[in-house]
C-alpha cells in the first residue's frame, strides 16, 4: 500500500513557486481529495542559490533534473521551466522511467503532444497539461469531458494577457507600441523577451491545442496563420473607435464543411461584442456548439497562482486515479490529419489606412485598384492632412472580400505613384 504521492518539480519560477506554495499550504485539503498525502520530494532549478519564496524541505532542492526524473520515489513530474528544449526531452524522461506528468508547456504540447501522448500511453503513464491555456481557467478539461457530445464550430479567442494588457493600454491611453510594450515589461507582465507574446506564437500555440481537442483532429502550429501586434499605431485606435470597433489579437479556429480555418491576427471587433470588452490581463474564449450553444469562458490566463490552480488540479486528478488503482493513459488519434483552409480563401472585411498625396483623382486611382481586385468600398475617411507636406490619411473600409484579391491589391497600391504608403491593412471579424 502506497502512504503518499511523490512530487517532483522541474522549475521553481513564476509557476513553479505559485505550484510549491499551494502544495504547502493546502496540503490538507489536498490530501483529503486524494486519498494520500502529496509530498514534494524534489525540485530541479538552474541556480539554486537563487532568492525564491517557496518554503521547501532540506535536500529537496537541486541543480540536477535527473533526480527528479528518476527519483525512486517520484510519482508524479511537473514540468515548469517552459520553451522548447530541454523541457520536452524532461517529460520523455519522466513518462519512460514510467512517472505520470503534467506541465504548462504549451509549446511543448503544441508542437510534440501527439508524440508524448502515445508515449504516454505506451508506459502506461499520464500527460496532463491543463494550465497550458488559458492558466486557471478550466478549458482543456471542458473541451476533452464536458463538452465531449458537441460538434464545435468555432472558436474566437483572446488567449494572451501581455499583448490584451498591451492594446488595452494603447486603446486607453492612446501610446504608442514600443512605450507601451516597456511598461508592461516594467509592471513585470510581459516576459525579459516577449517575442512569442508579441508576435502571437503563444496564442498560435494555445490554439492548436484548443483546436486538436474542439475537431478532434491533429493541427500543428504551422497551421495557423500568424500576425502579431507590433504593427499597430495609435491612429489605428483612433479609426477603429470611429468606425464602432475595438482592436484585439484574436485566435480564430472555425469549421467549414471538412477545413478548418486557423488564424491569429489583430482584428477590428465590433466594440459591441463581448471580446472586446475582455480588457488587461484578462483573456476569453468564445466557443460555438450545436448542444451547448455558444459559451464563453473568462478569467485571467496569467500569473503564478492562478496556474498553479490548473497545475495543482492535474496533480489531484493523478494521485486520486493512483489511490483508486485506475489506469489512465490519454488517448492519442495519430493518423487524423486536420485539413486547414488556406488563408489566401479566407473572407472577410478589411480596414486600410494609407497616406497619400492630397490632389484630385488620388482617391479615383486607388478605389480602382481595389475594384480591378474585386474589392467594395463600404466607407471612406480622408482626414489629418498635413497641410504643409500636403498629404493625407485615407481609411477606408471594404465589404468582405477574398484575402487573394486583398493581398494582389496591397502589392500594386504600394506600387501606385499616387500612394507615399500603405501604413497599416487590419481584418474585421463579426
Ligand atoms: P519562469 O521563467 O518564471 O520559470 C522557469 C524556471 O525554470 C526559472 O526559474 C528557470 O531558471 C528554470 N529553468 C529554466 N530552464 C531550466 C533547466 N534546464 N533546468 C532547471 N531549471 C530551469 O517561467 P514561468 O513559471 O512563467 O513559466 C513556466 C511554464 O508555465 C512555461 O511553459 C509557461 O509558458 C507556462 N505558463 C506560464 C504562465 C505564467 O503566468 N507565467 C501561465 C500559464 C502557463 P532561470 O530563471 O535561471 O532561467
Ligand atoms: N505569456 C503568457 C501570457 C502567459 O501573457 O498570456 C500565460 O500563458
Amino acid at each position: 500500500m502506497k502512504k503518499n504521492i511523490g512530487i517532483g518539480l522541474l522549475g521553481l519560477g513564476t509557476v513553479g513557486s505559485g505550484v510549491a506554495e499551494v502544495l504547502v499550504t493546502k496540503a490538507d485539503s489536498l490530501a483529503e481529495q486524494a486519498g494520500l498525502p502529496l509530498i514534494l520530494r524534489k525540485v530541479a532549478e538552474r541556480d539554486v542559490n537563487k532568492r525564491r519564496s517557496a518554503r521547501l524541505g532540506p535536500n529537496v532542492l537541486t541543480s540536477n533534473p535527473e533526480e527528479v526524473l528518476s527519483h525512486p520515489e517520484v510519482d508524479i513530474v511537473i514540468e515548469l521551466i517552459g520553451g522548447e528544449h530541454p523541457a520536452k526531452e524532461y517529460i520523455e524522461r519522466a513518462i519512460t522511467n514510467g512517472k505520470h506528468a503534467v506541465t504548462a508547456n504549451k509549446e511543448v504540447i503544441a508542437k510534440y503532444g501527439y508524440e508524448l501522448f502515445s508515449l504516454a500511453g505506451k508506459h502506461n503513464t499520464d500527460l496532463r497539461y491543463e494550465a497550458s491555456v488559458g492558466s486557471g481557467m478550466p478549458l482543456i478539461s471542458s473541451f476533452q469531458q464536458e463538452l465531449a457530445a458537441n460538434k464545435i464550430s468555432a472558436i474566437h479567442a483572446i488567449l494572451n494577457g501581455t499583448t490584451n494588457y498591451i492594446l488595452t493600454r494603447m486603446a486607453q491611453e492612446g501610446l504608442d507600441f514600443a512605450s507601451t510594450l516597456k511598461q508592461a515589461q516594467e509592471l513585470g507582465y510581459a516576459e525579459a523577451d516577449p517575442a512569442n507574446d508579441i508576435e502571437g506564437r503563444d496564442t498560435a500555440y494555445k490554439l492548436v491545442i484548443l483546436s486538436n481537442l474542439a475537431f478532434r483532429t491533429k493541427f500543428v502550429p504551422q497551421d495557423v496563420y500568424c500576425e502579431g501586434i507590433s504593427n499597430i499605431a495609435a491612429l489605428d485606435f483612433l479609426y477603429a473607435r470611429e468606425f464602432g470597433y475595438a482592436i484585439k489579437l484574436l485566435a480564430i479556429a472555425k469549421r467549414d464543411d471538412d477545413e478548418v480555418e486557423m488564424r491569429v491576427h489583430p482584428v477590428f471587433i465590433p466594440r459591441d461584442s463581448q471580446l472586446a470588452k475582455v480588457d488587461g490581463v484578462y483573456n476569453a474564449i468564445e466557443v460555438e456548439t450545436d448542444l451547448a450553444g455558444k459559451l464563453v469562458f473568462y478569467g485571467e490566463g496569467a500569473g503564478s497562482l492562478r496556474a498553479a490552480s490548473a497545475v495543482v488540479a492535474d496533480v489531484l486528478a493523478i494521485a486520486r486515479n493512483i489511490y483508486r488503482g485506475v489506469n489512465n493513459v490519454p488517448e492519442v488519434k495519430l493518423n487524423q490529419r486536420g485539413t486547414v483552409k488556406p488563408m489566401s480563401d479566407i473572407t472577410t472585411r478589411y480596414y486600410l489606412r494609407l497616406n497619400a498625396p492630397d490632389r484630385p483623382g488620388v482617391l479615383a486611382q486607388i478605389s480602382k485598384v481595389l475594384g480591378d481586385n474585386s474589392i467594395s468600398i463600404s466607407s471612406v475617411i480622408q482626414k489629418e492632412s498635413d497641410l504643409a507636406a500636403q498629404t493625407a490619411v485615407i481609411v477606408i473600409m471594404t465589404y468582405p472580400a477574398e484575402e487573394k484579391g486583398v493581398q494582389k491589391a496591397l502589392k500594386q497600391l504600394k506600387q501606385l505613384p499616387v500612394v507615399n504608403e500603405v501604413s497599416n491593412f487590419i481584418r474585421v471579424e463579426g
